[in-house]
């Protein structure tokens, strides 16, 4: 009986084995060195750029739209494609978008090499809907990658499964009247996609992220998820890959649940989730600087940069990523309130990139005023709601070497009470958005 059972065991577990392709098997250590540079990264910038930033989010008097244009407006598909000829993006200048994330503090870039319109940023050999049926005779892409590389940025690419214009993507819309009478077929379809990340993982230099997004129809599958992940690692084995690959995502919260998950990472979209998830939980949150992914011109529902700043820090105080998005508009400009508040995050990062980069999650479950990051040696304290008193207490038990304000190394007294630690800060916080106190310690922190 026993034996039996050891059998079925085993021939389940070489079965298992067999299903999961060499990509998938990495030794822990391997995955956490090809995760590196996007851990300690902690801050990237979203570009959503396409066609749809030509109607600029209006159509028959509503202001709404974005990059959902085509499935919202149901506008036919030849009559969408003629927005290609009006995008002309004669203001795009590469190494001026790079400078201003590089400037904000941000490390990586991830932009819509292909969004849900099916429509590509770059130039591509296996279909003319893509840059090339634009008047702009570059390729955007190419430009990006040369500036990254250049300013030391890691370029990633979001590409979108669901394809609302390719004729294959298995639930084609009814509005899609450039497609034949023939039923869509994914395997074709899939074979395209493959072509068309094959010309993106073989043309622009090494790739940071594939980021994959509008796997949630049905025609995407679990297996298809898998055999994609795969394909991609074997044309750059070092790149990351989103959980958007697979279909184990739990809707905007991003994380995925169940036992069929693939991807490097979880993906909460436009909310940062109430805690961490622990070491080696790695996620990003994705967000919008108003309302929108693509360029909308009425909308002027703008974060101001201290919300984006302390959204930044949240996101490190429990170990993920902050993503922060652009929507340009189609001549090839972050819109001015973007350009801004880029500007206004910079000028914190410059002081305080010590606080976000490299760090881990907070030692503290929770804190009154504010949020904490750390790494081996150094609590990073930053500061929302700076004490009236002067007393900014920190539930911490560990004796404290050393206290200062990162804006200019000021040194701090720390007094030690039932409470905990409490730091004697100046009056006033050195930034409104964040000031931050560092704390030198021996060791591992000690909560209280
Ligand atoms: C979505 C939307 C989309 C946007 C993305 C960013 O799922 O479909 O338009 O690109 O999320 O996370």
């Amino acid at each position: 009986m026993k034996l039996t059972r050891f059998l079925h065991r085993f021939a389940l577990a070489a079965l298992l084995a067999l299903t999961v392709a060499p990509a998938l098997a990495e030794t822990p250590a391997e995955h956490d060195a090809r995760m590196v540079w996007w851990r300690d990264a902690r801050f990237g910038l979203f570009i959503h750029w396409g066609v749809y930033s030509v109607p600029a989010g209006e159509w028959n008097g509503k202001t709404n739209y974005a990059e959902w244009f085509l499935e919202e407006t149901h506008m036919p598909v030849s009559q969408y494609e003629k927005f290609a000829q009006q995008f002309n993006p004669v203001k795009f200048d590469a190494k001026a978008w790079v400078a201003m994330a590089k400037n904000a503090g941000m490390k990586y870039i991830v932009i819509t090499s292909k969004h849900h319109d099916g429509f590509g940023m770059f130039r591509s050999d296996l279909t003319d809907w893509c840059i090339k049926s634009t008047p702009f005779p570059r390729d955007p892409l190419k430009e990006l990658a040369a500036a990254c590389h250049d300013a030391g940025i890691k370029l990633c690419f979001y590409y979108s499964i669901m394809d609302w214009h390719h004729p294959d993507w298995g639930t084609r819309r009814a509005w899609n009247d450039k497609a034949p009478k023939t039923p869509p077929d994914m395997d074709r379809y899939v074979a395209y996609m493959k072509g068309q990340l094959k010309e993106l993982l073989t043309r622009y230099g090494p790739i940071g992220i594939l980021w994959f997004d509008g796997e949630w129809e049905s025609p995407w599958t679990h297996d298809r998820g898998v055999d994609l992940y795969n394909y991609v690692r074997s044309l750059q084995p070092q790149i990351i890959i989103n959980n958007r690959v697979g279909k184990a995502r739990a809707g905007m919260n991003g994380m995925d649940k169940g036992n069929e998950r693939i991807g490097d990472y979880g993906t909460p979209e436009q909310e940062i989730p109430p805690t961490g998830f622990g070491p080696g939980v790695d996620w990003e949150s994705c967000m919008t600087m108003n309302n929108h992914w693509g360029y909308n011109k009425n909308d002027q529902h703008w974060k101001s940069s201290t919300t984006l700043i302390r959204n930044l820090i949240d996101c490190a105080s429990k170990g993920g990523n902050y993503l922060l998005n652009i929507g340009p508009t189609s001549e090839g400009l972050f819109p001015a309130p973007s350009v801004e508040r880029l500007a206004e995050i910079g000028a914190w990062m410059k002081v305080n990139h010590e606080a976000i980069y490299d760090t881990t999650a907070s030692p503290f479950p929770k804190l009154a005023w504010g949020r904490a990051t750390q790494k081996p040696g150094r609590i990073y304290l930053e500061v929302f709601d700076w004490p009236a008193d002067g007393r900014l207490v920190v539930p911490l038990a560990s004796p404290v070497e050393k206290a200062y304000l990162l804006d200019g190394k000021t040194p701090l007294t720390v007094e030690t009470t039932a409470e905990g630690k409490i730091v004697h800060v100046p009056a006033a916080s050195p930034t409104s958005a964040a000031g931050v106190v560092v704390l030198e310690i021996n060791g591992k922190p000690q909560a209280l």
